[in-house]
């Protein structure tokens, strides 16, 4: 079984868990990738915004959402009212997961499948003990289900504010989740002046819960 547990060190602050991270081979997905991208961002932060895993820019940079997602994803906090540096970003997977369409190629992402989201998810887990925010977004369907069980879909379940359960077996932390669209889905929107306004209603649906 895949599994980050052996490797999450306990009673460590985010400091200490971000260099654990680093050595993590929890799951085959350290192999390709170039590096561990941890969460990132304000430590007492009462929002924090889950997406699926880093892309290849966050993999080459070591830094989550800094790609066209994070900028999306930034200008959308703002419109919604939620300051970004305000914010804690991660991923539920902190491996870049990728094909090569050819030997040489462009790096093409490939969703994370359950058994790898299940093992990287006690670093998910200790993040949100650590920072314990009122209100977690879970960027897309991978996030979603992560946080909120395998039927839950996003089409359908968007938008509204639900109890956070617990995600290691402890008792739930009294915290909110609300899931919504990821920032690349709005990118590959048919109609994306759309795809982003959505995005800015579910994310202001979530500030309103930190007024
Ligand atoms: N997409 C994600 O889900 N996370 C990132 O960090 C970047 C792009
Ligand atoms: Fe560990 Fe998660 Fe990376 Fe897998 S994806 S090696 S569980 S940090």
């Amino acid at each position: 079984r895949y599994d980050a547990s052996p490797f999450v060190p306990s009673g460590a602050g985010l400091d200490e868990l971000r260099r654990a991270a680093a050595g993590c081979e929890g799951c085959p997905l350290h192999r390709d990738a170039t590096q561990t991208v941890f969460g990132e961002g304000d430590p007492a932060a009462r929002v924090v915004l889950v997406g699926e895993q880093p892309g290849d820019q966050e993999d080459r940079r070591g830094h989550p959402f800094v790609g066209p997602a994070g900028k999306v994803l930034t200008r959308a906090l703002d419109d919604a009212g939620i300051d970004p540096a305000l914010a804690y970003v991660t991923n539920a997977v902190k491996h870049f997961k990728y094909t090569r369409a050819e030997r040489g190629k462009r790096r093409i992402h490939k969703a994370p499948s359950l058994r790898e989201t299940t093992a990287c998810r006690p670093w998910l887990a200790a993040e949100l003990r650590l920072v314990d925010p009122d209100v977690v977004v879970a960027l897309g369907a991978t996030a979603g289900k992560d946080l909120l069980g395998p039927s839950f879909r996003v089409t359908t379940q968007r938008g509204v504010l639900l109890p956070l359960p617990a995600l290691d077996g402890g008792d739930p932390p009294g915290a909110e989740v609300l899931a919504t669209i990821h920032p690349s889905a709005v990118l590959r929107a048919t109609d994306r002046d759309e795809a982003y306004a959505g995005l800015v209603t579910d994310l202001r649906t979530a500030a309103r819960a930190l007024a």
